[in-house]
């Protein structure tokens, strides 16, 4: 006989990935501010006015179990930026701490990619802290690899002006 399937694994076929609505700004809020300690409500707000224009292009979606947000993904189709032709950009990506490792934020980036594929996008890219093991070990288990772009930058302050 089959072994029962774990409550979280059965857990995740009532999630639903949805597009985010205004009425979810507090629970993106509340989910980002658990992940990176730092509460930017007028970011999520702004952000969330912005990705609902429905460009076609522009992807924010939420997973909602029993009607509570536990989970988000932000991400977008960007064309020759860094002279690289379309490509699907994942920007950020939060799941609720009493929902972790429960296949959420793999059923949010399925749907995301699924998005750029219909797009007939072929690469999905995003960028992460070096220090950042958990999205760094989240991506890789999705077989994201390090990519042929490297990412420069400069403090301002030390910009020559003469
Ligand atoms: C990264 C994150 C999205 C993963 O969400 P999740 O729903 O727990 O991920 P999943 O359950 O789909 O995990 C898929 C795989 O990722 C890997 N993984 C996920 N969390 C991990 C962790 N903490 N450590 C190591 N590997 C991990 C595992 O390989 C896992 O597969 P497994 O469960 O079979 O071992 C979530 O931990 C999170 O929200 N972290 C904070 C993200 C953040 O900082 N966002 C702000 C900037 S964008």
């Amino acid at each position: 006989m089959k072994p029962a399937m774990p409550e979280a694994e059965n857990e995740l076929v009532n999630i639903t990935i949805r597009e985010a609505e205004p009425g979810d700004l507090d629970a993106i809020v509340e989910i980002d501010k658990q992940v990176s300690g730092v509460k930017k409500a007028r970011y999520w707000r702004e952000t969330l006015e912005h990705y609902s224009g429905q460009r076609g292009s522009e992807f924010f979606l939420v997973a909602e179990l029993r009607q509570s947000v536990i989970g988000f993904i932000l991400g977008e189709i960007r064309a020759w930026e860094f002279g690289s032709p379309s490509c699907g950009w994942v920007y950020a990506i939060g799941v609720a701490r009493d929902h972790l490792q429960q296949g959420v934020g793999s059923k949010l980036l399925d749907v995301l990619c699924g998005h750029f594929r219909q797009a007939d996008v072929t690469k999905v890219r995003t960028m992460i802290a070096r220090q950042d093991h958990e999205l760094l070990s989240f991506f890789r288990s999705y077989g994201m690899m390090a990519g042929p772009f490297q990412q420069l930058e400069l403090d301002l302050e030390n910009l020559r002006t003469d």
